[in-house]
């Protein structure tokens, strides 16, 4: 008999630019992933799963699936083509229908504002979030969306994976052209998006009292690679900057001491201005939810005292080769998940919410035959019974589970190769074929599982 309450939130994750297509239709404006060319190994973002064409088929198979969330992204191109000007109705209304699909299907829906797409105007004449008018285009816009949804949409994420914009990637995601890539750039991509967040989240708590809005990080289980004291020291070195930092400002409303240490002894310009200290203050979030694939060891022999921990993980990273891997070498540790949870609810006290979790398989189908994906059956599987043990043995708040990409979408690098779905959409990197959609084994599997509130597993 599972613990897990009745509301419980079972369902699917993806971002807009994986799913929509329709790059350049209904008025979108152009974001920096509609103009990353195609190579041979990975396809581009024009076509994605098409649902800007039809949500509906994949809608009634989550329904099926016996989903009750379904996370997914608002694209801010396609609600503002320029990113800080006009709003398209058209976008907004795209969204609208969408929303209204998944409460005609009982199906919560739950909106993340920023998925690594910025539009390309902004990118091009402003850098990103590098500019604090970026900060305020964004608010804007996503005010805009708030207003125009939170009567049916009561569960917000500001940015996906916001960690990663205090590391290596944030300059691709964060809409950046060009620079210097200095520490300080870095640590200001970073506290602007945290401003945009903490105004978001205080927009809603001062205007919605039904509204729910996360904080979502990337969360890989970081292990040391050795007992050495030295990799321990990188480890929490590490953790306390890309983990605690950003969760020191959901929970508490300011950045770890130790991060602000750092900024203060290697005189880092992160844009600190008058009125900054209040915003964060006043952006508390209501839970914390995360992104969960794989774990992995963290090796300080090669690391410096000259070393940022920003950059410990380009650094210092391995796999723990003791670990069953799939082809991309991402490890399965159930364990690590748990451990995850129940560190981030011991800590914080707010309620957990793992967002995206799953694993990439390469498949191919053979247009008759079910795709016999038991290696997904069996990763969910574990990963289900490690949160269901967080809850009944570790005695942590969870409100959900969400996989990642359940019905098949482009990888994040946008390889069509790497599927997560319980659902296979039959297109390649290159060839869209016929984009049917066929169920895999596991479809049967996560039925049950999510109709049984986790109970059949
Ligand atoms: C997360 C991202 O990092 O992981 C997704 O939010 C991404 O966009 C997912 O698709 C899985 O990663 P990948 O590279 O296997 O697609």
């Amino acid at each position: 008999m599972t613990t897990l309450k009745d509301n419980f939130f079972w369902g699917n994750s993806t971002s807009s630019m994986q799913t929509e297509g329709g790059w350049n239709e209904g008025g979108k404006g152009l974001s920096v992933y509609d103009v990353r060319p195609a190579t041979e190994k990975t396809t581009d973002w024009h076509v994605a799963i098409d649902n800007f064409h039809d949500f509906d088929t994949d809608l009634d198979l989550m329904k099926e699936m016996g989903m009750n969330m379904y996370r997914f992204q608002i694209s801010w191109s396609r609600v503002v083509p320029n990113g800080d000007g006009e709003f398209n109705e058209g976008g907004i209304e795209f969204y609208s229908r969408l929303i209204d699909g998944l409460i005609r299907r009982g199906i919560e829906p739950m909106v993340c504002l920023y998925h690594f797409d910025m539009p390309l105007a902004l990118a091009e004449k402003y850098n990103g979030f590098l500019s604090r008018h970026v900060v305020d285009a964004f608010v804007r816009f996503s005010e805009e969306m708030i207003r125009r949804f939170s009567n049916r949409v009561k569960y917000w994420i500001v940015f996906n994976e916001h960690n990663l914009y205090f590391g290596p990637e944030a300059y691709t995601i964060a809409g950046y052209e060009s620079g210097e890539k200095t520490l300080s750039e870095l640590y200001t991509i970073f506290h602007h998006t945290v401003l945009a967040h903490c105004q978001i989240s205080d927009f809603i708590h001062q205007s919605y009292e039904d509204v729910r809005i996360g904080g979502m990080l990337a969360h890989t289980e970081v292990y040391p690679a050795s007992t050495s004291p030295v990799d321990n020291l990188a480890v929490r070195r590490f953790e306390e900057f890309l983990t605690y930092n950003l969760c020191d400002v959901y929970a508490w409303g300011h950045y770890s001491e130790a991060v602000l240490t750092f900024v203060k002894n290697h005189s880092i310009d992160m844009d600190w201005q008058e009125g900054d200290e209040k915003i964060l203050k006043r952006g508390i979030s209501d839970f914390i939810s995360f992104s969960y694939y794989r774990s992995c060891l963290l090796d300080a022999s090669k690391i410096t005292e000259n070393d940022s921990p920003n950059h410990y993980f380009e650094i210092g990273m391995k796999s723990d080769l003791s670990l069953p891997a799939n082809e991309w070498g991402w490890t399965v540790d159930s364990v690590g998940f748990r451990n995850i949870i129940s560190r981030l609810y011991s800590r914080y006290g707010l309620p957990v919410f793992p967002i995206e979790n799953g694993i990439g398989q390469r498949e191919n189908w053979d247009g008759i035959n079910t795709i016999q994906d038991d290696v997904r059956i069996e990763y969910h599987k574990a990963h289900i019974q490690a949160l269901k043990d967080a809850v009944e043995l570790d005695g942590t708040e969870v409100l959900g589970y969400l996989g990642w990409g359940l019905i098949d979408i482009p990888s994040s690098h946008a390889d069509m190769e790497k599927r997560y779905g319980a659902v296979y959409v039959n297109r390649g990197n290159h060839d869209l074929r016929d984009m049917k959609r066929a169920k895999k084994k596991s479809f049967g599997w996560f039925q049950r599982a999510f109709k049984s509130n986790g109970e059949k597993i």
